[in-house]
C-alpha cells in the first residue's frame, strides 16, 4: 500500500516537503497512544521519504521518550551536560535546563556548532543510530536568518556519482571519532575517559548497502566525526571528504527544514546527512529536544556479503 493511502487510513494528512526528500504529516497527536495501523503508516513513511514532520505537537519529555521508542530502543548520551533529567533527552539548547538564554562563549553553546557540519547522528558508534527525533520548542521567527535544519539524500547523491568515482570510493573507508568536535573547538572542555573508552574510534565504508531497501547503495560520511580516510594519507583523505561534502550540497538532494514551534522531525540517519544552519546565538533563543533510536546493525559496505 502506499504511505499516502497508508496515512489517510491512519486518519492523517501527508504532504511532500520537497522533491529530494521529506514528508509533513498532520492531524495526529503524539502524546496519546496511537490508533492500531499509525505507526506502521508513519514508519512506512520514514522509510519512503526519509524525513517525516509531525505538526503541531506538544510533548513531554516522558511522552517524546514513549513515542520514540515504539521505533526501538533509544541511545544515552554519552555526556551528561547535554542532558537534563535523563540519558536518553539531548537538550538542543542555547538556552539552560532552567529556562537561561545562555552566553555565547558557554560550552553548551558552541557544542551546538559542531552540528552545523554536515553529519549523521551517532557515526562514531560501531553501531550508528537508525533515527533521531527533534522536537522543536522554541524557534526562531521565519524573518531571522538561520536556525534551518538542512538534510542531504545519501542516495541520491551516491546515484548522481560518476562510476570512476563510485568504484574509487568502494573499497575505502572513513574514521569516525567522537573526540573530533574537540578538534573543530579546542575551547570545548575535554571529553573523559569513560566518555573515550565508551565511543573509542570506529572505521565505516564510504559506501554502504541497504539490505531493508533491496540492498540499495548510499554514500555514508560526515565533516564533523573525522578527517580520515583509512589507507590514506591524510591530505588525500581530507580532500576526498571536501569533494563529497561538496557534491552533497547540490539542491536537487536537499532540503532545509524551516521550524514551527511544536514540529517534531524525525529523520532516518542511514541515508541522510543534516547540518544545523547558522543563526544569531545572542539574539535568539533556540530550544529543542532530540530523542535518538539506536541502530539494529554495523554498517555494511559494498564487498560485506562477497
Ligand atoms: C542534532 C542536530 C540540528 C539542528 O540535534 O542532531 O544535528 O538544527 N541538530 O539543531
Ligand atoms: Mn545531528
Amino acid at each position: 500500500m502506499a504511505t499516502t493511502e497508508m496515512a489517510a487510513k491512519g486518519g492523517f494528512v501527508l504532504r511532500r516537503l520537497s522533491p529530494a526528500l521529506g514528508a509533513e504529516v498532520e492531524g495526529l497527536d503524539l502524546s496519546r497512544p496511537l490508533p492500531a495501523g499509525v505507526f506502521e503508516a508513519l514508519r512506512a513513511a520514514l522509510q519512503e521519504h526519509h524525513v517525516v514532520c509531525v505538526r503541531g505537537q506538544s510533548l513531554t519529555e516522558a511522552q517524546q521518550i514513549a513515542f520514540s521508542e515504539l521505533f526501538g530502543p533509544l541511545e544515552a548520551f554519552p555526556e551528561k551536560d547535554k542532558t537534563r533529567s535523563q540519558s536518553t533527552i539531548y537538550n538542543v539548547a542555547n538556552v539552560s535546563p532552567e529556562g537561561r538564554h545562555l552566553p555565547v562563549d558557554d560550552h553548551r553553546v558552541i557544542a551546538q556548532k559542531v552540528n552545523a557540519r554536515w553529519h549523521t547522528d551517532s557515526s562514531y558508534r560501531f553501531i550508528p543510530a537508525y533515527c533521531s527525533l527533534l522536537y522543536g520548542i522554541e524557534v526562531l521567527p521565519p524573518e531571522a536568518e538561520g536556525g534551518q535544519t538542512e538534510f542531504a539524500n545519501l542516495f541520491l547523491a551516491h546515484d548522481a556519482l560518476a562510476p570512476e568515482m563510485r568504484r574509487r570510493l568502494e573499497p575505502l573507508f572513513m574514521v569516525h571519532y567522537y573526540e573530533f568536535g574537540r578538534r573543530i573547538f579546542p575551547q570545548l572542555p575535554p571529553v573523559s575517559q569513560v566518555e573515550r573508552d565508551f565511543v573509542p574510534p570506529t572505521c565505516h565504508p564510504l559506501i554502504r548497502v541497504h539490505p531493508d531497501r533491496d540492498g540499495r547503495r548510499s554514500l555514508f560520511f560526515t565533516v564533523n566525526a573525522g578527517n580520515e580516510v583509512s589507507g590514506m594519507e591524510l591530505e588525500e583523505g581530507q580532500r576526498l571528504l571536501r569533494e563529497l561534502a561538496a557534491h552533497v550540497e547540490r539542491p536537487e538532494f536537499c532540503y532545509r527544514h524551516q521550524w514551527r514551534a511544536g514540529d517534531l522531525l524525525i529523520w532516518d540517519n542511514r541515508c541522510l546527512l543534516h547540518r544545523a544552519i547558522e543563526y544569531d546565538a545572542a539574539r535568539h533563543r533556540r530550544v529543542m529536544r532530540r530523542t535518538t533510536v539506536a541502530g539494529s546493525g554495523p554498517v555494511l559496505g559494498p564487498f560485506s556479503r562477497a
